[in-house]
Formats: C-alpha cells, sequence, structure tokens
C-alpha cells in the first residue's frame, strides 16, 4: 500500500487503498463471465491472467502519489463489494510505464454482479472523482467502455462526464460487441466545478 493513497469516505461506502488481501474479490470479479463482458477477451480470465490484474492493480498506486485503486466495503455487508480505479495515464501512450502525466487520470470499477443496481458505481465513482479534482489537483479525468456496455456508459453519464470519442480497433481476440466500437467519456476541471462538486459525508 502506498501512504500516500487516501482512504476515502461516501454515505454508505469505506474506499480502502488495494492490497495483496483484496485478491480473492479481484480473482470473483475476473472470473465471472457477467462481469467480464464487456471487458477485455469478453470472456472469464484464467488464474494467470487473473493474478496479472491483481499485479496491476496493485501497481496503480506507484506511478503517481495519491493515484491507484481503491477497494469498497459497503455498509451492511461484511465483505468488499469492488474496486474503483483512478489510473496513472502515461503522456506518450507508446512509453506506457514512464513519464505519467500529473494532470489527467483514467477512470473504471468492477463491482461484484450481486451489488449491481444499487447505484454504487455512481456512488463510489463520485467520490473518487472528486478525490482526482480536489486531492490531485487533476483538470481532467476519463473513463473508456465498449459501446454496447450501457450501465458503465449510464454511470459515467450520471457523473457528468460527456461522450467525447468513439473508436474501432481490430483485436486479435476481440470480444463479442467490439463491432459497435469503443466510446471515451470525459469531465474536465471546469465543468465538474461548475456542477459536479458535493461536499463529502462526514463519515461512514
Ligand atoms: C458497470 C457497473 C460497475 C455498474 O455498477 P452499478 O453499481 O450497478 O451502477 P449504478 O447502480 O451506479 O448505475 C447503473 C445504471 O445503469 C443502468 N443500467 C443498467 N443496465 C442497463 C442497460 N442494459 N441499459 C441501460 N441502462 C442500464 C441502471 O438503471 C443505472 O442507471 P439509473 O440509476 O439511472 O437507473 C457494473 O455493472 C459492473 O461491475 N459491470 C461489470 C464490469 C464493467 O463493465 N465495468 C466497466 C468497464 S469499463
Amino acid at each position: 500500500m502506498n501512504q500516500a493513497q487516501a482512504t476515502l469516505h461516501t454515505a454508505r461506502l469505506r474506499l480502502v487503498p488495494y492490497a495483496d488481501e483484496h485478491y480473492p474479490l479481484s480473482k470473483a470479479l475476473d472470473q465471472d463471465p457477467e462481469v467480464m463482458k464487456h471487458i477485455g477477451f469478453g470472456r472469464p480470465l484464467t488464474d494467470d491472467e487473473t493474478k496479472q490484474v491483481h499485479d496491476w492493480l496493485l501497481k496503480s498506486c506507484t506511478y503517481l502519489p495519491g493515484f491507484g485503486t481503491w477497494v469498497a466495503y459497503a455498509e451492511g455487508h461484511s465483505e468488499p463489494i469492488g474496486w474503483w480505479i483512478l489510473a496513472a495515464t502515461p503522456k506518450d501512450p507508446t512509453k506506457p510505464t514512464e513519464n505519467f502525466d500529473t494532470s489527467r487520470s483514467e477512470t473504471g470499477y468492477r463491482l461484484l454482479r450481486e451489488h449491481w443496481g444499487k447505484g454504487y458505481a455512481t456512488e463510489g465513482s463520485k467520490e473518487v472523482i472528486r478525490h482526482g479534482f480536489q486531492g490531485l489537483g487533476l483538470n481532467e479525468v476519463f473513463g473508456e467502455t465498449m459501446t454496447v456496455n450501457k450501465p458503465s456508459r449510464k454511470v459515467m453519464e450520471k457523473l457528468g462526464m460527456k461522450h467525447v470519442d468513439t473508436w474501432f480497433n481490430e483485436y486479435p481476440t476481440p470480444p463479442p460487441g467490439i463491432e459497435e466500437g469503443e466510446v471515451r467519456y470525459r469531465i474536465t476541471r471546469e465543468e465538474w466545478e461548475a456542477g459536479q462538486y458535493e461536499s463529502p459525508p462526514s463519515s461512514v
């Protein structure tokens, strides 16, 4: 765990830095066909792939102070419900592991299926984005998903993010639905300040 990564709170969630103990959560997510339907290859990950994702999530806090992945514990549940990320992005996409951009971040989320449809993704993301703008001084937060991933797009819309790009890539093992392309949503600091800010609640 990176000491620079803050614990965050919302009305129903306590968001703690992703740690080694969260591997079972990550595995449950990455090996659920419904969760992975619109991610990566569009299929559940193998054990090796699951471990790679876990290592990537663990490492996400090491590139820039304060960035990283959070696991949420929800009121009334002893086990974590999912994760949210504010990822460091490289200034030069051809050099993905160096020279990170301190002014922008890519966000994303993955929740256990039994917790879908209760507003948790939106609630956690609101706080993670607030932290990005207020805590880290970002100028922009963006998110990407497959065009057909309607729940994820809806979450980004509810966060005040705007659809800014659609593109069509070819992949060696394309996930079903990729023929409809991928989309990027974005919110700038100005847009967030103009309407997105909500005071963080006192505690959980
Ligand atoms: C995407 C995901 C995080 C959403 O989590 P969630 O906690 O259910 O999200 P919320 O409850 O905050 O909001 C979901 C919204 O999508 C809407 N929605 C759900 N299914 C939908 C569909 N098929 N078409 C349109 N809207 C849909 C819900 O009605 C809700 O909007 P509302 O509040 O206006 O009713 C969750 O489904 C998930 O983990 N999916 C698998 C991983 C994934 O795809 N992650 C994103 C990858 S980029």
